[in-house]
């Protein structure tokens, strides 16, 4: 009988325009030789899939690109990049300084999670040096913040932030998620790990969770000798899919973010709103940050505080005909969350109060669809909104 190659061996005749999916959960090799070469240069082969696999690799290649930074590690969520950066560069004993206003299941980490594990937590205005020299201490080694804040949208000034970490020999961490690195890219600014979830709008189909880290080869090194040992990696499918949504992430943000901006203005003159929050707008308390750190666009996720508080957001959401009440972002249809109830449920009322986020906050993620079928179903909602 001929000895015929296996299928499952690639073979070179077969050259496809799209990557192929690497679902294997582990590696052949031919002989101990090659087991011991692999060892002695782990970035040579792949033996299983916890460390390393061909789709994530690509992934962690485009991230990096995207971000501009030496290398990335894909992990199995954003929660998993958050609290796979934290756990390799921070020990017990040290302390933490974070923006006040974040995702909520970022405080929840920190305040459930990272402060049992002996890490003091401080929250602190980012913008403000003032601030973030009242939260300093002798112990204090990562600074952390949002570069576009969910869910009120205030744009951190990377280039402050930096400055004080720098000047205080803390690393900064940023989840870059609501921005995206087609707006901006704060490794550029000194940002030593840029944590992104990939399940918003790099992804952007809203069907996948995952997350990634990107920085220096060094700091990445260490995140991702984390990850493969604490087990939380992405999987093969979902990287690939990953890359498949990559293909048009930048065409769809340039178009979210149009209509965003357009949604904003509209909101702004409808009498059933009280504020809007949109960092492209004049009003918006980081507008002139906004111009500075964020290029071609101003994101495209508004929020806004309705007249009549949760009546009048419940029935808002009730009347939403196309756009649909989806606790996530990034997605390429427009949809609608309510904070107080969902992200930010982690934070008792007064700290929400606090901070602004009411119970007649609304925030959308907005789409790719025309602006005009938006800004129809939104408006008819609006008008039941205000009865
Ligand atoms: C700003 C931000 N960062 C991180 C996350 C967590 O991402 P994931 O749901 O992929 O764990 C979210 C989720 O909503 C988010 O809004």
């Amino acid at each position: 009988m001929h000895h015929q190659e296996p299928a499952r061996h690639t073979s070179a005749a077969i050259r496809p325009e799209t990557t192929p999916l690497y679902m294997s959960s582990v590696y052949t090799f031919p002989n101990l030789d090659e087991v011991r070469a692999y060892y002695s240069d782990p970035a040579s082969a792949y033996v299983y899939r916890r460390n390393g696999n061909p789709n994530t690799a690509q992934v962690e290649k485009i991230i990096s690109r995207l971000e501009a930074t030496e290398d990335s590690v894909l992990t199995s969520s954003g929660m998993a990049a958050i609290s796979a950066g934290c756990f390799a560069l921070l020990h017990p004993g040290d302390a933490l300084i974070a923006t006040e206003v974040l995702y909520g299941g970022t405080y929840a980490f920190f305040e459930q999670v990272l402060r049992p594990w002996g890490v003091e937590v401080t929250y602190a205005d980012v913008n403000d040096p003032a601030s973030l020299e009242a939260a300093y201490g002798p112990t204090t080694r990562m600074i952390y913040a949002e570069t576009v804040a969910n869910p009120l949208l205030q744009v951190t000034d990377l280039e402050t932030v930096s400055g004080f970490a720098k000047a205080h020999d803390c690393l900064l961490m940023v989840d870059n998620t609501f921005a995206t690195p087609s707006l901006t890219k704060p490794y550029s600014y000194g940002t030593d790990l840029v944590v992104n979830s990939l399940t918003k709008y790099l992804n952007g189909h809203s069907d996948v969770i995952g997350g990634s880290v990107s920085g220096s080869q060094q700091v990445i090194a260490k995140v991702r000798k984390f990850v493969e040992t604490f087990g939380g990696v992405l999987s093969p499918f979902d990287a690939w899919m990953t890359e498949r949504g990559l293909e048009t992430f930048h065409i769809r943000v340039r178009q979210q973010c149009e209509n965003a901006m357009q949604l904003a203005r509209a909101l702004q003159n409808h009498q059933a709103v009280h504020k809007v929050y949109y960092p492209g707008l004049d009003a918006h308390e980081t507008h002139e940050v906004a111009k500075r750190i964020l290029q071609g666009g101003f994101g495209a996720m508004v929020s806004f505080d309705l007249a009549g508080g949760e009546p009048a957001a419940n029935a808002f959401v009730a009347s939403c005909q196309h756009v649909d009440f989806a606790p996530s972002l990034g997605g390429v249809r427009t949809t609608l969350s309510h904070p107080a109830l969902t992200s930010h449920r982690a934070f008792t009322s007064e700290e929400r109060l606090r901070l602004g986020i009411t119970d007649g906050v609304i925030r959308m993620s907005v789409g790719i669809e025309p602006f005009s079928e938006i800004w129809e179903d939104i408006s008819q909602a609006l008008s039941r909104a205000s009865l």
